[in-house]
Order: C-alpha cells, then sequence, then structure tokens
C-alpha cells in the first residue's frame, strides 16, 4: 500500500515538472543556492549573487541581454539602461567573436574587465582564478569601522586596495578606464543594497554580498520600489570619486564615471 502510494506521488510529480519549462529537480527563482561542479562563476559579487539566487542561469552560462535585464529588475530592481551599460562591455570579454551572450567565467579574463586592485580578489598576477580571497577582503574592511559604509569609506577602501596592490604587485595595471569602472563597482553596491540618496548602506549587507554571495533579505534588505538608473549610478559614483583623498585621482576623472564605461566598449 505504502509503495503504491509513493509510485503514484512520482507520478504525479513527473507530469506536473514535465510541462514546465525547467528541470524537474530545478530550484525556484529567488532560492539560493551554491554553485554546483561545472557551473561557473565570476569576480562580480554580485552577478555571482544574481546566479546563485537563479535570477541568472545558476550555471553562469549564456547569459543574453534579455536574461541580464530580467535578472537585475527581477533581483535588485535595477532599470534596463543600468543592466545595459553594464551587460554590453561583459559581451566582448567572450573568448569567441561576435557573440550576443557571455558566461560569467569569461568575466575572469585580465585587463579587459577584470582590473588589478579588487576589494576581494587577489591581483591576476598572484591568482587568475578570481576567487574570493580573504587576505585581500581583510584589507578592504580595515576601511570600514563602523556599521555604515559611506561614500567616503567607501572611496578610502577603493583607493586603500589600488595604493596597495600598485605598491606590491610587480605587474600592476590601472589605466583611467579600468579606474573610474571600479568606482562604478562601488557605487553600484551602494545603489543596490543601500540608498541613493544619503549614498549609505549597512556594512553587514556588503559583507554578506561578498563573504556569501547572497541576497541580505534576512538582514532587512529587500529591493528598492523604484527602478534604480543609470543616471543614480553615474551620480552616486561621482559622489563617491569627490571623496577621495587624492586630487590628482580625481582629475583623472574629468570625464566621469560615464566617459570610463564608453570607452570600454572601444576596446
Ligand atoms: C552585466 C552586469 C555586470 C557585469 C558584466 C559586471 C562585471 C564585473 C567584473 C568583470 C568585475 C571584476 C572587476 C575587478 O574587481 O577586477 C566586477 C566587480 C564588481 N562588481 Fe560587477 N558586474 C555587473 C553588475 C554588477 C552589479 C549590478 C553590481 C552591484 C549592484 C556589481 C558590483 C560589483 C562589485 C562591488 C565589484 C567589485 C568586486 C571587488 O572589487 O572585489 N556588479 N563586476
Ligand atoms: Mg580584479
Amino acid at each position: 500500500m505504502h509503495s503504491r502510494i509513493l509510485v503514484l506521488g512520482l507520478g504525479a510529480l513527473g507530469t506536473a515538472s514535465a510541462s514546465r519549462p525547467c528541470a524537474p529537480h530545478a530550484l525556484p527563482e529567488g532560492t539560493w543556492a551554491a554553485p554546483k561542479e561545472g557551473e561557473v562563476r565570476s569576480p562580480c559579487p554580485m552577478l555571482n549573487v544574481l546566479a546563485n539566487h537563479g535570477f541568472l542561469p545558476r550555471d553562469g552560462k549564456n547569459i543574453s541581454k534579455t536574461i541580464a535585464r530580467a535578472a537585475f529588475k527581477d533581483g535588485l530592481n535595477l532599470d534596463p539602461d543600468f543592466s545595459d551599460i553594464m551587460f554590453d562591455p561583459a559581451v566582448l570579454t567572450n573568448p569567441y567573436p561576435n557573440q550576443t551572450t557571455f558566461d560569467l567565467d569569461h568575466l575572469n579574463r585580465h585587463n579587459l574587465l577584470e582590473h588589478d586592485g579588487s576589494l576581494s580578489r587577489a591581483d591576476a598576477y598572484w591568482d587568475d582564478s578570481q576567487v574570493f580571497n580573504t587576505t585581500v577582503y581583510e584589507e578592504t574592511l580595515t576601511y570600514f569601522q563602523t556599521d555604515t559604509v559611506d561614500v567616503k569609506s567607501a572611496a578610502a577602501a577603493r583607493m586603500g586596495r589600488v595604493l596597495s596592490s600598485s605598491r606590491t604587485n610587480p605587474e600592476y595595471y590601472l589605466n583611467a578606464t579600468a579606474e573610474s569602472i571600479s568606482f562604478g563597482e562601488t557605487g553600484a553596491y551602494i545603489l543596490a543594497l543601500g540608498d541613493f540618496e544619503t549614498g549609505t548602506v549597512p556594512l553587514e549587507r556588503v559583507r554578506m554580498m561578498f563573504e556569501e554571495e547572497r541576497l541580505p533579505t534576512e538582514l532587512g534588505w529587500s529591493k528598492g520600489t523604484e527602478a534604480a538608473t543609470a543616471a543614480q549610478l553615474f551620480n552616486l559614483t561621482q559622489r563617491i570619486i569627490d571623496n577621495t583623498e587624492f586630487p590628482a585621482l580625481r582629475a583623472r576623472m574629468n570625464g566621469g564615471i560615464h566617459a570610463g564605461v564608453m570607452a570600454k566598449h572601444h576596446h
């Protein structure tokens, strides 16, 4: 009797899942799971977060413009124009010509989008796997001395990592474009996980993104009710640049983050 119920139960499950486009054992979108063997990840903590939650393909592969837009919308409520300015250069990291998609591990390729002086990854000179690096990340955390990251401490962390990399890595390289992109990454995590107006984000949310590659929902975060725009990203990034202690860097950034991102299209 028991086994009969079991067989019937499995039969019903099989029918239900066969009518859905996803695999029978696929986790629902939004549910977090660590990547499995063969699934690829990137040097970008937030793309990894979105893949771990199934907003991006869990295998990290074949990400199209449409897939990216939907993932950013559903996972973070980012505007399509925000998604596109980050997606368009990423396709160029695909090692095959004329592609319209990229895999997360394509982003590991050094000095395309991936650059030295990262907050949570060692420079490619030491480790080109681009996996999370505790030593580097602990250095970053020393710049966050309070419960809240603001534009000033975020800028200090960004510059601090650039300076220590440039002092220690004999092959250190970061041009102005990559420099401005790196400030854009900082603007992006504050915008997506924190508050645009004040330019602040609770540190514990930033830590969950980097350390667990998980959305900080259990810490009280939820995606914004209004979509975050590319214009907000540029504005917030500029405020971070304006808050660095290095006038020479601010001068180099004259064109602003927008110019940096756009220049990348011509590489
Ligand atoms: C299609 C969209 C995106 C692409 C292609 C992308 C790509 C990348 C790449 C290649 C890096 C590595 C740079 C490096 O540190 O060497 C990176 C870093 C980073 N990205 Fe993304 N990203 C995207 C969207 C986002 C979004 C939406 C956020 C946040 C809301 C974000 C946050 C970050 C952060 C904080 C880093 C710095 C990591 C570190 O310094 O260790 N990214 N991204
Ligand atoms: Mg890097």
